[in-house]
């Protein structure tokens, strides 16, 4: 079943300029999808659909089933969370405590079911030691795991990333990735991200989908999406780290030509199975 659906969707903040442009995209339930594309492709307009921030000029936006409406706005946001790409445009409350509870709090929970998700979702991020501190003076990276852990907290059917990894360390970017897909796999939400960093992609996305200049011009399941290395090139999108060595090592003949491996695990036994003495 598709949980998010965007059949003809336009968008211009101006009336001029087209920030989407007769844009088609579906999410399944449960799935991982990654969206890319070069700054000022329209993700970040794209993903503000989503949950009502903007709603379409032209074509429909379903989500969950509900159109993306101003009817529907509060419905809308308690079924979608979203991590904004600047966090200073998600945190206003004075301590990490508050902001992390606000939103349980408009939902009426309160006492110890408060106490403990704001707890469980703090701890997921790593940051329940930081739960008097004021959001406004933590770092960059501490700001995004706040954001993260007030959307966490409200248990989303569907988590809207945009740019989580930026301003993450390595340690927090890995904790993160493994972070996401549990709560994907033991709470079954959708999420829906994007991100430049290619070598995060395949340990996080089912799907793929290439946006540039307001439309989506590649889309598909991530061995599919990074097997079309002519199309990728021509959109100045390169392949993980791991894939291209591969590439060149295929190009070489010193690797059988078949798809590529996309993390470092698929790299191995492609090489191991290379190196094996021929029988
Ligand atoms: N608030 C705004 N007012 C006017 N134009 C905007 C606004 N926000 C974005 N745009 C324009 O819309 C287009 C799409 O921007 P958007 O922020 O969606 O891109 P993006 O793919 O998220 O880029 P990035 O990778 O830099 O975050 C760009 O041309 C941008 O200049
Ligand atoms: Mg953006």
């Amino acid at each position: 079943m598709d949980i998010i659906k965007l059949s003809d969707v336009s968008f211009s903040y101006d009336g001029k300029h087209n920030a989407l442009n007769h844009l088609d995209l579906t999410v399944g339930q449960g799935e991982r999808v990654a969206v890319l594309g070069p700054n000022g492709a329209g993700k970040s307009t794209l993903f503000q659909l989503f949950n009502g921030l903007l709603l379409p000029q032209g074509g429909r936006v379903v989500v969950d089933s509900l159109p993306v409406v101003r009817e529907n706005f509060i419905e809308l946001r308690r079924r979608v969370g979203m991590v904004f790409q600047d966090s200073d445009d998600q945190l206003f409350n004075a301590t990490v405590y508050r902001e992390v509870a606000y939103g349980l709090v408009n939902m009426k929970i309160a006492g110890e079911e408060l106490d403990n998700t704001v707890r469980w979702a703090l701890n997921i991020v790593g940051m329940e030691s930081y739960i008097h501190r004021n959001p406004f003076n933590l770092s960059g990276g501490e700001k995004k795991r706040i954001a993260l852990a007030s959307v966490i907290a409200m248990k989303p059917k569907v988590l809207v990333l945009d740019e989580p990894f930026n301003a993450l360390d390595p340690r927090s970017a890995s904790h993160l990735v493994h972070m996401l897909n549990d709560i994907n796999k033991t709470l079954g939400i959708t999420l829906i991200f994007t991100l430049h960093d290619m070598d995060i992609v395949p340990l996080l996305a089912d799907k793929v989908y290439l946006m540039d200049k307001g439309e989506v011009v590649l889309g598909g399941n991530l061995s599919e999406f990074f097997n079309q290395k002519d199309i990728l090139r021509r959109f100045e999108l390169r392949l993980p780290r791991v894939a291209h060595l591969a590439e060149l090592l295929m190009r070489d003949g010193r690797l059988d030509e078949k798809g590529l491996p996309l993390t470092i695990g698929q790299a191995k036994e492609m090489i191991e199975a290379a190196l094996a003495p021929k029988s």
